[in-house]
């Protein structure tokens, strides 16, 4: 009996919170109750990670990225769910996502204003989805450095004509569709790019010559195919180890050493791999001077802020002891005026005395 009352009372409560979830999501988006796809709470979890505000909705069965959520959170996992598309306004009130994970979902459209309003980007995970486009702004957002692609459907057109302008350090693109290594134009903030399990059939010293501070590169499970009849192989080898770029596979070049010819040394790089290696340098330098011109004047500034506050605090000492002095003066002065009083009044209280 007392059983049957608690589980009673417990569906009354039950209810009221359901009921309470979903008048909060139909207050706050009325869409997404009418959408059958989305559970009517969402069960996405707040908490603190690294002194940022994280939000954890992953495997949750979400086929759309919640609205409701809060818009100051910092780090979104809603990886492992059912997200088929980001649109223009999937992301768009989190202005201030960092690290936005979205790793296995069916993501396949995604608008190319989706990532717009997200200006403090820092990493993105879009692995496994069935990503065959990106937007082009992606790769413009100005703190970007971390981007996971791997097993997506995008192939080289995807990387034709987009101007990096990220700072962009890390970029994993293993088990897509690509013919060559992306060509992103000089990109000198990147470090380790892995394009293993593609479909790349060459590589030549001109495709990682844009690339000046790569230093890990995954080349493997692709049919690369070395011509015989020249030193490409020699040249890659002789490349990798003058970059100094960790790279696997290690390519044999035995077919060309045995037909000989080949002695391959950093003069033999064509013309075009020396000029797209001295653009990318030559932004690196570039980027050096500024932040020591930057740094230059910083400290110029700080010198002059010192120094004024220096003198201002002098000025403000000298005021203060001359005010101090001249209140004492005063004070002497009314001290001698009252004794001078003081003595006129006894010598004034005497002299009657005197005179009778
Ligand atoms: C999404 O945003 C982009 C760029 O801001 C715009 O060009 C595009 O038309 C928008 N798409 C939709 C469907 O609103
Ligand atoms: C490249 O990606 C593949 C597949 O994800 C992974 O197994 C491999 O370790 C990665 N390579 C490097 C150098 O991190
Ligand atoms: C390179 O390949 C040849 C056969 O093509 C083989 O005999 C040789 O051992 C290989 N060398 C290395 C270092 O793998
Ligand atoms: C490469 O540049 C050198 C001098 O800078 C020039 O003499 C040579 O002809 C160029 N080679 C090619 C193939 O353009």
């Amino acid at each position: 009996m007392n059983a049957l009352l608690a589980n009673g009372l417990l569906t009354v409560v039950l209810a009221a919170a359901t009921m309470r979830g979903t008048a909060v999501l139909g207050f706050t988006g009325a869409t997404l109750v009418m959408d059958q796809d989305i559970p009517t709470r969402s069960h996405c979890k707040y908490s603190r990670a690294y002194s940022m505000i994280q939000v954890r909705c992953a495997n949750q069965g979400l086929s759309a990225i919640p609205s409701n959520l809060k818009t100051e959170i910092q780090i979104m996992d809603a990886s492992v769910n059912r997200v088929r598309s980001l649109t223009n306004d999937s992301l768009s009130s989190y202005t201030n996502l960092a690290y936005l994970y979205l790793g296995d979902n069916f993501i396949q459209e995604i608008q190319e204003g989706a990532f717009d309003n997200l200006r403090y980007l820092k990493v993105i995970d879009l692995s496994t989805n069935g990503c065959d486009t990106l937007p082009k702004s992606l790769f413009r957002l100005p703190y970007l450095q971390k981007v996971y692609l791997a097993n997506n459907r995008l192939g080289d057109d995807q990387f034709k004509d987009v101007a990096v302008r990220s700072p962009l350090i890390f970029l994993q693109l293993s088990e897509n569709k690509l013919g060559k290594i992306p060509q992103l134009g000089p990109v000198p903030t990147l470090m380790h790019l892995n394009v293993s399990g593609n479909n790349i059939v060459t590589v030549t010293t001109e495709d990682l010559a844009p690339y000046c501070s790569l230093k890990v590169l995954d080349l493997s499970r692709n049919p690369i195919k070395f011509d015989a009849g020249s030193c490409e192989c020699g040249t890659l080898n002789a490349w990798l180890r003058l970059r100094g770029i960790r790279s696997q596979p290690a390519y044999n070049c035995t077919e060309e050493q045995e037909r000989g010819g080949c002695s391959a040394s950093s003069s033999e790089f064509s013309n075009r791999t020396v000029e797209l290696y001295g653009r990318c340098s030559e932004i690196l330098r570039q980027q050096a001077a500024t932040e020591k011109a930057r740094n230059t004047w910083i400290l110029i500034a700080c010198c002059i802020a010192g120094f004024l506050l220096c003198l201002f605090v002098g000025l403000l000492c000298v005021h203060k002891r001359n005010k101090r002095r001249k209140k004492k003066l005063k004070e002497q002065q009314r001290l001698n005026a009252n004794n001078a009083n003081t003595e006129l009044l006894n010598s004034n209280l005497n002299q009657p005395e005197n005179n009778t």
